[in-house]
This record gives structure tokens, C-alpha cells and sequence, in this order.
């Protein structure tokens, strides 16, 4: 079965509803066929983005899961609540999430499981910070992350799972993994998962993160690992992100 191109924007903290009814209006309007186009957006807009996506193309993600499933758990937002509010997709373990807020790999294990129970994809974010590529750790980083996974849920949950590689140093700066560079961590996640299952190696869809621009995205989705982007800047901007979902027909 020939995997399907996934283009995720993360509009992060951003935006006001004004702008995230206009936004969603405009990608809506004008998304292309070729990808399956997500948007992972504030807890606080996502039923408005829910409504504007009904009956399109367009799915529904969330940037962030507890790993509680309810109870006591002030400012928490368990996977059953999201499901409630049509949400389809998850973020989990965003190297925002990992540095900023210091989520370990066995927490980012822990809200997968969370994900899937509540029938939620995770969308899993796995990335070597700059300090870690130049002492050559990238594999061991990767490798390490997917692992606290596969432990936490089986090899079996991410066959329909998304996976996304953002190098850190990638992120919001402008720099990006050239397309050998991305397409070498790809090609080494997709090789992991097939030393376990090499069917669901096959399956699995990886998608590459950090500065994807319209200007660039053609070129690394052109990778035979990469299947698409996950999408921060340019994902706030309807014709940038646009131009980015229309760079998946040219694979
Ligand atoms: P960026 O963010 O495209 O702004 O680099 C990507 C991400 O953090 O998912």
C-alpha cells in the first residue's frame, strides 16, 4: 500500500480567532488533493477550525495531550476531551514540549498511549538538537526516542501512526535539513522500525520538520523516506503553507 504524503501545519502559540477563522477559511478553499492536509491548532480554537473543516478534506490536530486520562489534573487536557472536540490528530513529544517543558521520552511514551486509547493518531516528533548532531549522536538520539516508544505501545501502534523528524537546530531558525540530510535520518528511522516489522516500516509515514518553506519543500519531499512536512512558520501564512501542500504533487 503506497503510504500517503501528510502535510501538518503547527500554528504553535499564535494567532488571535480572527485570524485562525480566516486562516483555516483560506487553506479550506484552496487545499490540493494530492496531501493529507492537518491543522494542529490552539486548544482554544479548535471546535471554531473544527466547524470550519466539516465536510472538507481538512483534519482536525491538537499540539499537546495529558498523559492523565481524567481526574484532578488542573490546566490538563485529556485524549477523550479532544476526541469530543472532533480532534483527529495529536502532536506528542515536540522538541518545544521535550526543552522547554521538559518532557521526557517515557512521558512522550505515556501520552502516545494516551493517544491511541482515545483513538487520537499521535503524530510522534523525534530530533537531535544541534549540540547532539555535531557530536554525531543524531542516530543514537533518533533511535533512542523511538524506542521509548515502541516499548511503551508495540511496534504495531505506529504502522498507523505519523512520525515526524525535526532536527532542533532546524526549528523556527531558519536552517534547514538539506534533503540528504533529512532523507538519511529518514531512511535510519525507517530501517529501525524494520528491524522489528518490515511491513510496518513500510507503512509508516515520516514526515520531515524544521523551516519547510514554499521554496524548499519540493526538494525534501522529493526524499523516497520523506512523505511529507510538519509545518511551523510558514503554516500561519494560507499561501505559504498553500504553495507547501502543493509541493507534494511533484514527488
Ligand atoms: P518551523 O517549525 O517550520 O517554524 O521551523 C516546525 C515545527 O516546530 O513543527
Amino acid at each position: 500500500m503506497a503510504r500517503q504524503y501528510i502535510v501538518a501545519g503547527n500554528w504553535k502559540m499564535n494567532g488571535r480567532l480572527d485570524m485562525a477563522q480566516q486562516l483555516t477559511a483560506s487553506i479550506v478553499a484552496a487545499a490540493p488533493d494530492s496531501a493529507k492536509v492537518i491543522l494542529c491548532v490552539p486548544y482554544p480554537y479548535l471546535t471554531t477550525v473544527r466547524d470550519l473543516c466539516a465536510k472538507t478534506s481538512v483534519a482536525l490536530g491538537a499540539q499537546n495531550i495529558s498523559e492523565q486520562k481524567d481526574g484532578a489534573f488542573t490546566g490538563e487536557v485529556s485524549g477523550e476531551m479532544l476526541r469530543d472536540c472532533g480532534v483527529e490528530y495529536v502532536l506528542v513529544g515536540h522538541s518545544e514540549r521535550r526543552n522547554v517543558y521538559g518532557e521526557s521520552d517515557e512521558l512522550v511514551a505515556e501520552k502516545f498511549a494516551r493517544a491511541t486509547d482515545a483513538g487520537l493518531t499521535p503524530i510522534l516528533c523525534l530530533g537531535e538538537t544541534l549540540e547532539e548532531r555535531e557530536s554525531d549522536k543524531t542516530d543514537l538520539v533518533v533511535s533512542r526516542q523511538l524506542q521509548a516508544v515502541v516499548s511503551r505501545v508495540g511496534v504495531g501502534a505506529l504502522a498507523t501512526a505519523v512520525i515526524a523528524y525535526e532536527p532542533v537546530w532546524a526549528i523556527g531558525t531558519g536552517l534547514t535539513a538539506s534533503p540528504e540530510q533529512a532523507q538519511a535520518v529518514h531512511a535510519f528511522i525507517r530501517a529501525q522500525l524494520a528491524q522489528i516489522d518490515a511491513s510496518i516500516a513500510e507503512q509508516a509515514t515520516i514526515l520531515y520538520g524544521g523551516s519547510v518553506k514554499a521554496d524548499n519543500a519540493a526538494a525534501l519531499f522529493a526524499g523516497p523516506d520523506i512523505d511529507g512536512g510538519l509545518i511551523g512558520g510558514a503554516s500561519l501564512d494560507a499561501d505559504s503553507f498553500l504553495a507547501i501542500c502543493q509541493a507534494t504533487t511533484k514527488k
